[in-house]
């Protein structure tokens, strides 16, 4: 028999919804109550716990078969998996957001999506430079680093809190889940159903 598929979920927020969207799919799924556990022995599936930019590289190197993960951290990773369904939630937009009214020249923009901030940057002619952060992005352009940011804009909480606004919208994301290439041939059987069932659960809303 084959072993269970090993799914790779980024942890924090969206770790509850996609556990939920998968529990709808019909898997059986418990994680264990213990806080720093990485690997879930967790009843239909391996889960595997690591950082929501980790997720593309576990599931395009085969180490989990399939996993769930943000457009944005998709397309910046850049990787080869198949991205057979739009879970739905985790919705957000990046953007470019620069402090409330200011006006002079981008030449320096900090983003934790430097692929898709150099990708944006070109499609616009601009020569700005990427400076790439890994986190509390907004803070740079408040303390001068930068003269603008491309970050994740969700509820627009940070943005107001901070005075800061949104210039560009540049991607609308949401969470997918992401199938293994290889995997998705070997292991058809079992993926094809989940996929169909996570579908019909996205649509349900
Ligand atoms: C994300 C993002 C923004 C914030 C946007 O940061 O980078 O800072 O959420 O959400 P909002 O529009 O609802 O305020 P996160 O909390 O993931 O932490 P980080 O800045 O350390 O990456």
């Amino acid at each position: 028999m084959a072993s269970r598929l090993t799914l790779a979920l980024p942890k924090g927020r969206v770790l509850t919804d996609s556990l939920a969207a998968l529990r709808r799919a019909g898997l059986r799924l418990e994680l264990s109550d213990d806080a720093r556990a990485l690997r879930h022995d967790a009843g239909d599936a391996d889960v595997i716990v690591v950082r929501n930019a980790d997720v593309p590289t576990y599931v395009e190197l085969g180490v989990a078969d399939a996993g769930v993960v943000g457009k944005d951290v998709l397309l910046e990773a850049a990787c080869r998996v198949y991205e057979p369904v739009d879970l739905g939630f985790a919705a957000c937009r990046l953007a470019l957001i620069r402090p409330e009214g200011a006006r002079q020249p981008i030449r320096r923009v900090a983003s934790k999506y430097p692929r898709l901030t150099a990708r944006y940057l070109a499609g616009r002619g601009s020569t700005a430079e990427v400076v790439k952060l890994t986190g509390n992005v907004e803070l740079a352009c408040l303390t001068g680093l930068a003269d603008a940011v491309v970050d994740i804009v969700e509820t627009g909480g940070t943005l107001r809190a901070n005075r800061l606004e949104e210039v560009d919208l540049i991607l609308a994301s949401s969470a997918r889940f992401v199938v293994n290439r290889a995997a998705l041939k070997l292991r058809a059987e079992e993926l094809k159903p989940l996929i169909a069932a996570l579908r019909l659960g996205a649509e349900a809303g």
